[in-house]
């Protein structure tokens, strides 16, 4: 345990792992998947499966993770399958595309809070300038997976546990001022009615789909994120509880998230289906209305808060490769950090020529789903938040119910929990790891991928 470092407190997990969960998903991501998917019919669909789905995973990876000892590919050879380490490879696949353009954005995150600093509230209106201006964004881009790779080459605990301590409930904080201040404002009733007025007609197939990619990537399942946090957890604690928290942190910070965001949107008539500019467009109209002065403060504030809520999934979705690597082909913790996140930069040059470039990619991603999505961003948010979590998400419980099996997994959970047995924990956890998570990620993802890739419409 000491040698590949742990958690140095119970708190230190829940908070390491509360800030791998709570990110960009939450805050940039939720709110213009809500836009986009019709409202709080979205909202509605993606706390079901959060918590019905996700939060029984969540407690399957950790377990995996905190008895093995590994990283996700390790793990299941540790366990004595070593035919399921394809499993914790294509996690691993998934972790890399997904860092490639989260680091991206949470550069953009980095570039307003120097914006805001100067006061340039007029950035908003020249979000597509921003981010197609290869130097501010690859600049911000590089800044921000150097300083992702120096905390990763540190290990996970230390710092960004003590770091996280102060600064997620600070953006707790600063968000509930924001979510008071835009009640006030005119039109916030429009936005508050769309948020959370359901019209259950507009429960359609990619509204489940997607809330349902939203609600893993969110989460930060499905990949072996938290098999490689669960590795460095000690015995002593109650997984299930901390997942509950966990789980109950980040649905509740993406709900502050759309209930600051729609009352802004409607206040300045702007189009909630904005897509991944809604916030960047939005939140500087709104600093601006505070007034120069407060304006800068709460601008720069929020964003950089912001950019630290990112920096803790950045770290979380580096960590998995590098475990790996580390691990298995016994690399020096540096080195593989710096090889891992150099190629991963690499990889996000199209992802920051994304919104400039999109007419370029759509010359060679086409596929009936992609619609306007003919960016590479989220052209690789197609494929893996939305197909290849929940699919690596059903694959855990298939593994922990069948093939690792059930006993072993509640023994695991009934250290730190003595009395896990009997409780409706135990029989809920029971029911979806064995059926409804299997079952009804499967069927998901296969509508998802013949809707988005095929064209095909089942229902
Ligand atoms: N959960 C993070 C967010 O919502 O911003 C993103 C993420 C981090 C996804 C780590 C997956 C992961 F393994």
């Amino acid at each position: 345990m000491a040698a590949r470092g742990g958690f140095n407190s119970r708190i230190g997990f829940i908070a390491a792992a509360a800030g791998s969960a709570v990110g960009l998903g939450n805050i940039w991501k939720f709110p213009f998947e809500v836009g986009q998917g019709g409202g709080a019919a979205f909202v509605l669909v993606y706390l079901l499966l959060a918590f019905a789905l996700g939060f029984p995973v969540m407690v399957t990876e950790i377990a995996i993770g905190r008895r093995t000892q590994k990283n996700p590919v390790g793990a299941y050879e540790a366990l004595g399958f070593k035919n399921w380490r394809w499993l914790g490879l294509m996690g691993i696949i998934a972790g890399v595309l997904i860092l490639s353009f989260y680091n991206v954005v949470a550069g953009w995150a980095f570039g307003y809070f120097l914006e805001m600093l100067r006061g340039h509230f007029d950035v908003g209106q020249h979000f597509g300038e921003f981010t197609q201006d290869m130097l501010r964004s690859g600049g911000y881009g590089l800044a921000f997976m150097f300083m992702t790779a120096l905390i990763v080459s540190r290990g996970v605990s230390g710092g960004i546990e003590r770091a996280s301590k102060i600064l997620m409930p600070a953006l707790v904080i600063m968000m509930l001022g924001l979510v008071a201040y835009a009640f006030t404002l005119p039109h916030a009733m429009e936005g508050i009615k769309f948020y959370l007025l359901p019209d259950f007609s507009k429960i359609t197939v990619p509204v489940i789909y997607r809330a349902l990619g939203q609600a893993f990537f969110s989460l930060s399942l499905g990949m072996g994120a938290l098999i490689t946090y669960g590795s460095y957890v000690s015995k002593q604690e109650n997984i299930v509880t901390s997942a509950a928290i966990i789980t109950l942190a980040d649905v509740g910070i993406a709900f502050l998230a759309g209930l600051m965001m729609f009352p802004f949107v409607f206040s300045q008539g702007l189009e909630p289906t904005g897509g991944p500019g809604l916030i960047f467009v939005t939140l500087p109209g709104i600093f601006a209305s505070l007034g120069t002065g407060l304006g800068i403060i709460i601008g720069s504030v929020f964003f950089l808060l912001l950019s630290f809520a990112a920096l803790t999934s950045t770290v979380s979705l580096l960590e998995v490769p590098v475990s790996y690597v580390v691990d298995e082909f016994k690399l020096k913790r540096p080195l593989a950090v710096w090889l891992i996140a150099g190629l991963i930069f690499l990889m996000s040059i199209p992802a920051m020529l994304a919104n400039g470039a999109s007419e370029f990619w759509s010359q060679f991603i086409t596929y009936p789903g992609a619609q306007s999505a003919t960016d590479y961003m989220t052209f690789i948010g197609h494929i893996a938040n939305d197909s290849l979590l929940p699919l690596g998400g059903a694959l855990i419980a298939l593994f922990a119910a069948y093939i690792w099996k059930k006993h072993n997994l509640n023994q695991e959970l009934e250290e730190g929990f003595p009395n896990f047995k009997g409780t409706w924990a135990e029989k809920f956890i029971d029911l979806s790891v064995s059926y409804l998570a299997p079952v009804v990620l499967i069927i998901i993802f296969i509508l998802n991928v013949l809707d988005r890739f095929f064209g095909i419409q089942v229902f």
